[in-house]
């Protein structure tokens, strides 16, 4: 069967450039990094590069990045990390409703230990407005917390106005960047952003490793007591393959970002038109434009998300649909609803997310079974046929 792989932003494969360079971190490099021995030392070697290449990367100093096992330890590090260190000087946090379930779910966990979180609502585009964050704030305010883009609908955030306006009221800001990171350009150097989360695993490096860059002067409590690693602020030998992993991906970025993403873009927007140019009653999710270059998520209108999910995994199709499995029935994904989406065009969305290595053969392909599966579906449907004369009376 053919494979095709459209759900990137779930995770991506390795790329062979990264197998190659955390060759040596599985045989004769295996020291612990913080052995002062030869074995040590080399270990050491290898982590601190990957910290300056991500860094550069960036636009931060070496010295700002804070290794971790994963976006979600990242977010949890910067926003409890915060919390408990801050705490004293006031008790509220603003983040918005469409944040990741990391985010979320660290906000939901404060809130059980006496802090107040204002989760701020969305445009129809899914697109935090800068104004709400004004609002919300006082003088109990100690963080911001707003994700860079969101993973369902790649819709961007204004994360330099939003910024603007924490740094202009004295409140630390901090942005999960784990999707935009390697589809957008972020400059941590110029950003006014305080702290942002990335992750190796969307980036064609390994799973369970991820970062949080905190800027120089940024305070923030150990959420992981134990060793001196990471300057105290993450206790627990460092996850080497992951970290050398991640510094070769996000320094291949470095270099080769432009022409990759221009690729994905080109193939994403093919993708799209060919959707909409042969399947009636589409309904785009996110953003038109202002949106990751690989992403897509689409309402088909009729059919269900999951059963097109299913049967197009059956034509080799892996894509994903934001619904939930609760208690035996499918939940609309939360983060349409809240973006105003009728709830049954919620309930048909898929998200496509291309990435390295799909190829026009992939997106062809993928356009005809989408085709396929719709058609399908739709005929046995008894809303579609009634709609269709209904429109023709
Ligand atoms: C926006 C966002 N934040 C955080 C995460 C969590 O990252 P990780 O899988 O590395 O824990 C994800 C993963 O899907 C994500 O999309």
């Amino acid at each position: 069967m053919r494979k095709i792989y459209f759900d990137n932003n779930a995770t991506t494969p390795v790329h062979p450039e990264v197998r190659k360079a955390i060759e040596p971190f599985l045989s004769d490099q295996f020291g612990n990094p913080s052995s002062i021995h030869w074995a040590g030392r080399d270990v050491r070697k290898g982590i601190e590069d990957a910290r300056q290449e991500i860094a550069s990367f960036f636009g931060s100093q070496p010295l700002e990045v804070v290794f971790t096992s994963s976006g979600t330890e990242s977010d949890n590090l910067a926003i409890k990390g915060i919390a408990y260190r801050q705490g004293n000087a006031g008790k509220h946090i603003i983040t918005s409703q469409v944040e990741h379930p990391a985010v979320m779910n660290a906000c939901r966990f404060l809130e059980t230990q006496g802090f107040r979180v204002t989760y701020v609502p969305v445009n129809r585009y899914g697109i935090v407005e800068p104004d709400t964050v004004r609002e919300a704030l006082n003088r109990e305010t100690i963080l911001v917390s707003i994700m860079y883009a969101n993973n369902e609908t790649g819709s961007v955030m204004a994360i330099p106005e939003i910024g603007t306006i924490a740094r202009d009221a004295g409140v630390i800001m901090h942005t999960d960047a784990v999707q935009a990171a390697g589809k957008i350009p972020i400059d941590f150097g110029q950003l006014p952003v305080d702290m942002l989360t990335f992750s190796g695993h969307k980036v064609n490096a390994l799973k369970g490793a991820g970062g949080l860059i905190v800027r120089k002067g940024i305070e923030i409590e150990a959420m992981s007591h134990g060793g001196h690693q990471e300057r105290g602020r993450r206790g627990g030998t460092e996850n080497v393959v992951g970290i050398i992993a991640m510094g070769k991906s996000f320094k291949r970025l470095g270099t080769g970002m432009a022409d990759e993403v221009a690729e994905v873009l080109r193939l994403r927007t093919k993708f799209e038109k060919g959707l909409f140019a042969r399947i009636p009653e589409l309904v785009l999710n996110g953003h038109p434009t202002r949106r990751l270059p690989n992403t897509v998520n689409i309402s088909f209108r009729f059919v269900e998300g999951e059963a097109m999910l299913l049967n197009l995994d059956m034509m080799g199709i892996a894509c994903s649909s934001g619904s939930a499995c609760t208690s035996g029935s499918l939940e609309p994904s939360p983060i349409l609803l809240v973006m105003g989406a009728d709830p049954t065009d919620a309930q048909g969305a898929l998200r496509f997310s291309l990435g390295w290595g799909n190829t026009d053969a992939d997106v062809e392909y993928a356009i005809d079974a989408v085709e396929t599966v719709v058609s399908k579906l739709r005929a046995l449907s008894p809303l579609y046929p009634s709609t269709k004369e209904a429109k023709a009376r």
